[in-house]
C-alpha cells in the first residue's frame, strides 16, 4: 500500500513537473514571439531624417541608429553630396540600402540587421554569393554586354550590394566598377516569378531587325525574351531557306517574322511581275516553315512608289528612328542613337546579321524598360496604339 502511494505520487509530480515545464516554455515562446514582434512594429514605424541633401531612417533603436549615423557621418561634412535610401524589414531582417551621389558619381552601401539574433550580418549571409552566386552572373550574361559581364565577374561580388524589398532581392554593382555607363548594372531575384510583362508601361516601341536571319539572330530573341520583351524581324525569303531552324525558333519564341522580300531588290526598279515574285515567293518559303502566314512586308531600303505599293497587298513598314547600325558597326553608336532617339510609338530599325547590333541591344533593352518602356513587335504596337493595319499602305510609326 505504502509503495503505491510512493508511487502516485512519483506519477503526479512528473505529471505537474511536465505541465509546469510545457507551459513556462509556452509562456517564454509566447513572449518571445511579442516581443520580436513588437520589435518588427517598431523598426517599421522609423523617422525619416533630412538633413540639406542627406537623407537616412531612424529606428529609435541605439545599435542599428549609430551604424547608419556612422555612414552618414563621412558624407554630412562634403559638399555636394546626396544621400538617399530605401529600408525592408522581413521577418528575419531589417535592409537599408543607400544610394550616395557624391559630386555626380553613384556609389551604394547598404546594412543587414538580424531581427532574432540582433546582430549585423554580411550582404553573403543574407544572399548566399557562394551558391547563389553563378544564377546571378547568368541574369548578368543575358541583360547586360560582355564587359559588364566580365567585370563582374572577375570582381566576385566584392563590390556587389543588396537591396530588399517586396519583389525580392535586388543585387546592385558598384557603378564606378564600370567606365561611364548610363545605367545601373542591377540583378533582380524574385520572390515569385518575374512578371515584367505585367509592369505598367507608359510608353511602347517596336524594335524591328531587317536582313536575316543570321547566327546571331537567336541570341537577338534571346536577349528580348529574357527581358520580357518582343520584335518584328523582317527577314529575306533567300536567307529563311537555308536558316529554317532559326525561323521556326522565332515563331515558337513568339516574336514576328516578317517579310524584307526574296532578294533585297529595289522593288522600285522591277517590274509588276518581279515585285510578286519577290513578295510571294518569301511568303511560301516562311509557310513551308512554319505552317503561318507573312503579314508585313519591309520594302528593301524602305522604297515604295505608288506601283510598288500597288502591287503588295500587305500593309508595308517602314521606320522612324535608323540606328544606321550597318554604317557605323558600333555597339555604343547603336545603343546610343536609341537613347537619345527613340520615343513612344516609334518603329526602331536594326540589323540581325551584326555582332555590334547584338551587343547594344543586350545593353539597351534593360535601359528602356527601366525607363518605362515596353519593346515589342510592329503588329503589337499598331494595335496598342489603335491601328487597323491596311494593305498597300506604308507606316513609319504609331502615334
Ligand atoms: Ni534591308
Amino acid at each position: 500500500m505504502k509503495y503505491l502511494k510512493n508511487y502516485l505520487l512519483y506519477i503526479i509530480s512528473v505529471i505537474c513537473l511536465f505541465i509546469f515545464l510545457s507551459v513556462s516554455i509556452y509562456m517564454f515562446k509566447s513572449r518571445a514571439n511579442v516581443l520580436s514582434q513588437r520589435f518588427y512594429n517598431k523598426l517599421n514605424k522609423f523617422e525619416n531624417i533630412e538633413d540639406g541633401n542627406i537623407k537616412y531612417p531612424n529606428f529609435d533603436v541605439k545599435e542599428i541608429d549609430s551604424e547608419i549615423e556612422k555612414i552618414v557621418n563621412i558624407y554630412k561634412k562634403e559638399k555636394n553630396v546626396e544621400v538617399s535610401y530605401t529600408t525592408y524589414v522581413t521577418e528575419d531582417i531589417l535592409n537599408t540600402f543607400f544610394i550616395i551621389k557624391d559630386n555626380g558619381v553613384t556609389s551604394y552601401k547598404n546594412l543587414n540587421f538580424d531581427i532574432k539574433t540582433r546582430e549585423f550580418v554580411s550582404n553573403n549571409q543574407v544572399f548566399d554569393f557562394n551558391s547563389m552566386g553563378s544564377l546571378v552572373l547568368d541574369k548578368v550574361k543575358s541583360k547586360y554586354s560582355s564587359n559588364v559581364y566580365n567585370i563582374i565577374s572577375a570582381d566576385n561580388f566584392k563590390n556587389a550590394y543588396v537591396s530588399v524589398s517586396d519583389n525580392g532581392v535586388s543585387i546592385y554593382f558598384d557603378p564606378r566598377l564600370f567606365n561611364n555607363l548610363e545605367y545601373d548594372v542591377k540583378v533582380i531575384l524574385s520572390n515569385g516569378e518575374e512578371k515584367i510583362s505585367e509592369e505598367f508601361y507608359d510608353k511602347v516601341i517596336a524594335f524591328t531587325f531587317d536582313d536575316g536571319p543570321s547566327k546571331y539572330t537567336i541570341d537577338v530573341m534571346n536577349t528580348l525574351i529574357s527581358n520580357g520583351s518582343k520584335a518584328t524581324f523582317f527577314e529575306l525569303g533567300n536567307r529563311m531557306k537555308y536558316n529554317q531552324e532559326t525561323v521556326k525558333s522565332l515563331y515558337n519564341g513568339g516574336m514576328e517574322v516578317a517579310s524584307h522580300t526574296y532578294a533585297h531588290k529595289n522593288l522600285n526598279k522591277l517590274s509588276e511581275a518581279e515585285i510578286d515574285e519577290e513578295v510571294n515567293s518569301t511568303n511560301i518559303i516562311f509557310n513551308e516553315i512554319t505552317g503561318a502566314n507573312i503579314g508585313l512586308v519591309r520594302p528593301p531600303y524602305g522604297n515604295a512608289n505608288s506601283k510598288v505599293k500597288s502591287r503588295v497587298l500587305y500593309p508595308l513598314i517602314l521606320w522612324d528612328v535608323d540606328t544606321e547600325d550597318w554604317l557605323y558597326r558600333d555597339a555604343e553608336h547603336t545603343y546610343n542613337h536609341i537613347l537619345e532617339n527613340a520615343k513612344d510609338g516609334d518603329i526602331i530599325l536594326m540589323h540581325d546579321i551584326y555582332p555590334e547590333t547584338l551587343e547594344a541591344v543586350k545593353m539597351v533593352v534593360p535601359v528602356l524598360i527601366s525607363r518605362g518602356y515596353k519593346i515589342t513587335t510592329v503588329s503589337e504596337l499598331a494595335s496598342i496604339k489603335g491601328y487597323n493595319l491596311e494593305i498597300s499602305t506604308t507606316y513609319r510609326y504609331f502615334k
